[in-house]
């Protein structure tokens, strides 16, 4: 268990699988993730069940509310390598009541600081939709900057997207 200012990050639960499968399957949420093929209940459940446990090359936490224990979203930092000290980060905050109240901004603080003090971390890298202004308003302001843009590499309704990538070194993390 990590914990930030309003968020704790903590590990997922089977009895977890109820929300991640009702995030998941809600298309406001998912409108800038690729949200693959719609999975069931049980098979959410049996990934959580089963998926290995955390470990340097994928951490994945759930996001817990300090103030009312509410789970409302996930981050996980993957592809971690020693040998490289990059790693590439995912978030998103399922619950949209919780949505523009500071939890992704703390969440996101939180992980990179574990990335970078626990993990040893050099660089922490990650893609966005370049429509998807929250998001990448969020990233630039915990620190991550342009690194690249990708050409229409996601497609939603029939219409491409560009993605940006985005970067951040050690040190960089506002705070
Ligand atoms: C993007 C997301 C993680 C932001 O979470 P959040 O908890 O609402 O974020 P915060 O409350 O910490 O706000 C972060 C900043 O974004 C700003 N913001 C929120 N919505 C915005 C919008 N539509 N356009 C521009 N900025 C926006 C907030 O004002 C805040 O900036 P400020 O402090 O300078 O005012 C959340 O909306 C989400 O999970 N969306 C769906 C999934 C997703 O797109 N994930 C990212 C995939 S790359």
């Amino acid at each position: 268990m990590v914990s930030g200012e309003l968020v704790k990050l903590r590990a997922l639960e089977p009895s977890d699988a109820g929300a991640v499968w009702r995030w998941q399957g809600d298309p406001e949420v998912m409108r800038w993730m690729n949200d693959g093929y719609a999975q069931s209940l049980a098979a959410v459940g049996k990934r959580l069940e089963e998926r290995p446990r955390n470990a340097y090359g994928e951490v994945l936490y759930g996001i817990e509310v300090l103030a009312d224990a509410a789970l409302i979203g996930l981050v996980r930092l993957r592809d971690a390598e020693p040998e490289t000290g990059c790693a590439e980060l995912d978030i998103y905050i399922g619950e949209k009541e919780y949505w523009g109240r500071g939890y992704a901004t703390d969440a996101m603080r939180t992980m990179c600081r574990y990335g970078f003090e626990k993990m040893r971390l050099h660089k922490i890298s990650l893609t966005v939709v370049t429509e998807n202004h929250a998001a990448h308003h969020l990233y630039r302001k915990v620190g991550f900057t342009e690194e690249g843009r990708l050409r229409q590499v996601f497609r939603r309704d029939g219409r491409w997207y560009d993605m940006f990538t985005m970067g951040l070194l050690e040190g960089e993390l506002r705070t």
